[in-house]
């Protein structure tokens, strides 16, 4: 007899959960059975077929006649229980045509639909704190091929300030609902009709930016939240008191960056319209979309960009005033003017030095 290779254990007392995140199947153990597979754990051998709590085990899945294959994982097991866990996920019923489809797809838009959904929008700010952005201008160049073709990571800035107007264009146009898509279909649910530049997973928008403003004219240094709708700005906290490479993972050669956003995710969004843990694979991935938007846009606007995933999160958490929130940050871009080099003077320095 084999134990099942694809379970994880939770403890919540009195009993356990025994999780195949393989099979998306759950359990609940009382002592006696958690004993017993403890026991079968530390000897399979032990198995008897006249127990009956080792046959409902062995049904159960939990244990098994054959051995599971069970591939090499180059991470953690946390990660490996992650991406097995999240994929396959169980489907009732896969339609078989678009019929089918337009029917449960509306099923299930129409359930969601009728239960509250989470606030749409951060709670508008009292005015002293809030700053409307001036109308989006354009871009110095908009030759979509030049912006993919210059588009590059840059680590060494010059701290020259932005300016408002071209904070204002960069974040309309990589985090603002256009206006210009107001009327855009009728066919799409009115909580879920916002568009963006980039897509949504769901159409949910559930990404969401927060300003980190170290130069850029007229727009006093401090964190803000953007507020897509109105296409303004609230602050949220002063500066960090460190440098901003303290914050970014050791990463200093970024600590004079006029401009920096970070993108954070509403779970609770995805949570009320997609039941399964898949969907934070699609917050990542919608980060990126508007990641590379942010990173187009500032390309286009005569700025050179960098970008990371690399930070204290609990740190900036609070800086965010995040704490405890189901909205969660996941990636960091920013933008400025720069010499264009990848990498910062101290380390071409040192790289001449270790060539000599
Ligand atoms: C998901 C992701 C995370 C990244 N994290 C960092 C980072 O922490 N620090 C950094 O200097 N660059 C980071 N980069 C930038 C990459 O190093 C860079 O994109 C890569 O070297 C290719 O260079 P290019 O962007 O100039 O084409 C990241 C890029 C991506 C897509």
């Amino acid at each position: 007899m084999y134990i099942n290779p694809y379970l994880f254990i939770l403890p919540r007392s009195p009993g356990q959960i025994v999780w195949n995140y393989k099979d998306h199947t759950q359990h609940e153990l009382d002592l006696n059975y958690a004993s017993r597979l403890t026991q079968l754990i530390n000897n399979p051998d032990l198995f008897d077929t006249h127990n009956i709590i080792d046959t409902q085990l062995l049904n159960a899945g939990i244990l098994t006649v054959s051995k599971i294959d069970n591939p090499h994982w180059g991470w953690d097991e946390l990660s490996k229980i992650y991406h097995i866990g999240t994929q396959n996920i169980p489907c009732e019923y896969t339609p078989q045509n678009v019929h089918e489809w337009s029917r449960q797809y509306l099923a299930h838009c129409t359930e969601v639909l009728a239960t509250s959904a989470p606030a749409k929008n951060r709670p508008r700010c009292e005015a002293a704190h809030r700053i409307e952005l001036p109308d989006p201008g354009d871009l110095r160049d908009d030759s979509l091929i030049n912006a993919l073709r210059q588009r590059k990571t840059c680590r060494s800035y010059t701290g020259v300030a932005m300016t408002l107007n071209d904070v204002s264009t960069l974040l309309y146009l990589t985090l603002g609902y256009l206006r210009e898509r107001d009327t855009d279909d009728d066919s799409i649910a009115e909580e879920l009709g916002a568009r963006r530049s980039s897509p949504s997973g769901g159409g949910l928008n559930a990404c969401e930016g927060f300003l980190l403003v170290q130069n850029v004219d007229d727009i006093p240094p401090g964190i803000y939240a953007y507020h897509p709708d109105e296409h303004a700005i609230s602050r949220v906290n002063p500066l960090p008191k460190s440098v901003l490479g303290q914050l970014l993972g050791g990463q200093h050669f970024i600590n004079n960056l006029p401009l920096g956003l970070f993108i954070t995710a509403r779970f609770d969004r995805l949570w009320w319209k997609y039941g399964h843990s898949r969907a934070y694979r699609m917050a990542f991935v919608e980060a990126g979309h508007l990641s590379q938007t942010f990173q187009l846009v500032a390309t286009a606007l005569g700025l050179n960009t960098w970008l990371t995933g690399a930070f204290a999160d609990e740190q900036v958490e609070t800086h965010l005033k995040l704490e405890g929130s189901a909205e969660q940050p996941l990636f960091f871009v920013g933008c400025g003017k720069s010499d264009g080099q990848a990498m910062c003077q101290e380390m071409r320095d040192l790289l001449c030095e270790v060539q000599a």
